[in-house]
């Protein structure tokens, strides 16, 4: 006998890149009704273990993009650098890829990213471009300035500080934007999400502080420490960014706060981001969970914060290549408001991110206190 009643088959959602985001991913994806595939081209990569299908294959290439994506439901990207033209192919097929690739078109080189702002007006520093170094020399009179490479650059090794004339041997010999300097007092990122019907979730936006010398975040808190109004100008912003991209997905937006409470839009994110991660513990609904409640068709859950909270990124200690050892762990492990994210990545390197430690507390001293305590207690090395 035929039956009546037909049982709703699984939805199936793929991930290019294997990495720490994609593995956060799949940590919430295991609650859904969701089969999961990742395409990554190495089999040890963080989240290969966790998703349902693993595909090895390079995510810049059309041909291996084109043939994860074709049976799939929905996709999406933990990096930027993955194959556009094959995206474009799958969502005219009726794949749903997130963000758009027009979206992702945009913001993967920062020269079309600047001039995107600049079009839809949205408040960002000025800015020339530049081809070559014999190009750069002739902007002199444009300094001090931020030399960053349209194409390619990741977590700071595409950017340079161009203070004097000296330093443009530091800049880049390949197309390029070069930046006014800004003087920041703070450094704030907005999370977005957008839904199929345009519908938006803001979370709460978070205060990032760096590392100057690595250019790597150092720690972050949330909800950022602002006036109110110029809160309102950062939220306002940030949606401006988001509107204009016309695209669903989640989207991070890191903004420029200057000495004269001007807010100007630094880069945007198509994809979960390092600065939502606090979102796990501390807000009803995480960054994770949201993507795949647009991805799947669900209603967007809510942004709201539980409790502030702070964020230590796990970065390799300088001088350590090989094999990790996370020292301090345990120590750490004994504080009640903690939680540890270890990525599984097997080799440290200086700088690399191996996994970050989360802290909520009702109280701001309190979180900044056990974020320098972390800092000074737990270092990725190798074992020896
Ligand atoms: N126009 C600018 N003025 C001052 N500092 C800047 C400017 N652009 C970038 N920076 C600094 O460099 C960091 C990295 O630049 P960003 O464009 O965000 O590159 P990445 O892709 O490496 O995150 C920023 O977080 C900020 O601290
Ligand atoms: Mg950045």
């Amino acid at each position: 006998m035929i039956s009546r009643f037909y049982i709703c088959r699984m939805k199936k959602a793929g991930i290019l890149g294997g990495g720490q985001l994609g593995r956060m991913l799949l940590q919430v994806a295991a609650n859904y009704p969701v089969e999961t595939y990742v395409m990554e081209n190495d089999e040890n990569c963080p989240a290969a273990h966790l998703c349902d299908h693993f595909v090895k294959g390079d995510i810049t290439r059309f041909d291996d993009v084109y043939q994860f994506g074709k049976g799939l439901d929905a996709i999406t990207i933990e990096i930027e650098s993955v194959n556009e033209e094959a995206l474009c192919k799958l969502e005219q097929e009726g794949v749903k890829v997130y963000p758009s690739p027009a979206a992702l078109k945009i913001i993967k080189n920062k020269i079309v990213q600047k001039q995107f702002y600049k079009d839809n007006e949205i408040p960002t520093s000025d800015f020339v471009i530049t081809q070559n170094l014999l190009e750069l020399q002739l902007q002199q009179n444009f300094l001090p300035a931020v030399h960053k490479v349209g194409m390619g650059g990741y977590d700071g090794r595409g950017v340079q500080i161009i203070r004097t004339r000296e330093d443009m041997e530091k800049g880049f010999d390949a197309p390029s934007v070069l930046e006014k300097m800004v003087n920041i007092k703070k450094e704030i990122a907005v999370i977005v999400a957008v839904n199929d019907k345009r519908e938006t979730a803001v979370y709460p936006s978070v205060d990032m502080l760096f590392d100057q010398r690595l250019n790597l975040l150092e720690y972050q808190i949330s909800p950022a420490d602002l006036p109110e109004k110029v809160l309102w100008k950062v939220e306002a912003v940030a949606m401006k960014v988001v509107k204009n991209l016309n695209s669903a997905g989640i989207f991070a937006v890191e903004l420029f706060v200057d000495i004269n409470d001007n807010v100007f839009v630094n880069e945007t994110a198509p994809r979960v981001h390092n600065s939502g991660h606090h979102t796990i513990e501390a807000n009803y609904c995480s960054q994770f969970d949201m993507l795949w409640r647009v991805m799947l068709g669900y209603p967007l859950g809510s942004t709201a914060h539980i409790l502030p909270a702070a964020i230590v990124n796990l970065v390799g200690a300088e001088g350590f290549s090989g094999p990790a050892h996370y020292e301090g762990l345990p120590e750490i492990l004994q504080l009640e408001n903690i939680f540890v994210h270890i990525y599984g990545k097997k080799e440290t390197r200086p700088g690399r991110k191996m996994g970050h430690i989360t802290i909520i507390s009702k109280e701001k001293q309190e979180l900044i206190h056990q974020a320098n305590r972390i800092k000074q207690t737990v270092r990725v090395v190798c074992r020896q």
